[in-house]
């Protein structure tokens, strides 16, 4: 469904929305080929992603939340991934893209383009002056999003129990 990009609107979530979120999680790895392209999280894996500097970002069409984003500031945690950035010399000013969904109803119509710039704002709002995200090389539609956005490739890696992972990375700040 094409949807005019003046109908959507932007807005911060709270962690009421965590069973929304695991709801749209389920209906992606529903129609997906090989779930190994998307980390399965949990309430437990979304709980941390509320608090600033994280931030989780829904997209509304109508009143009915479509997709959503996630900015997750790991600080010094080992979930970091600019630990494996050679350039980025202070891991704590770098946040990862943790997770994107667009309802499959609703793709192509850039959403994920757009939760990244709306993401990439709050990060620098919170000092961040880099982002990261890993996504599986299998998962085309988010590695030309991420690349249309300005990230580049680092490496790949292996990650979450022998998942292949592409590491990407910007400077935001
Ligand atoms: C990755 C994702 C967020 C992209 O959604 P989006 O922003 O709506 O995608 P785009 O607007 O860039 O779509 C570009 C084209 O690819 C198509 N497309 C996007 N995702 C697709 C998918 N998973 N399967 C098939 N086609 C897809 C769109 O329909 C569109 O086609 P068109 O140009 O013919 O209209 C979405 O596919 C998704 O939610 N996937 C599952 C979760 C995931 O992999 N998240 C990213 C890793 S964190």
């Amino acid at each position: 469904m094409k949807i005019a990009k003046e109908e959507l609107e932007f807005l911060v979530l709270g962690r009421e929305s965590i069973p929304a979120m695991l709801g749209m999680q389920e209906e992606a790895f529903a129609c997906m080929e090989n779930t190994d392209v998307l980390r399965r999280n949990t309430a437990d894996s979304l709980s941390c992603c509320f608090s600033p500097p994280s931030v989780s970002v829904g997209v509304f069409y109508r009143g009915e939340m479509i997709a959503f984003g996630i900015l997750y500031a790991p600080g010094k945690d080992a979930e970091n991934l600019a630990y494996d950035v050679p350039d980025i010399p202070n891991v704590e000013l770098s946040a990862n893209l943790k997770l994107a969904i667009v309802r499959p109803a609703y793709r192509g119509n850039g959403i994920q383009r757009m939760l990244i710039g709306e993401l990439e704002r709050h990060a620098v709002a919170a000092g961040m002056r880099y982002l990261c995200s890993t996504v599986s090389p299998l998962n085309r539609y988010s590695r030309d999003n991420l690349l249309a956005a300005g990230y580049r490739i680092v490496k790949r890696l292996e990650k979450y129990g022998g998942l292949q992972r592409d590491l990407f990375s910007k400077r935001i700040g």
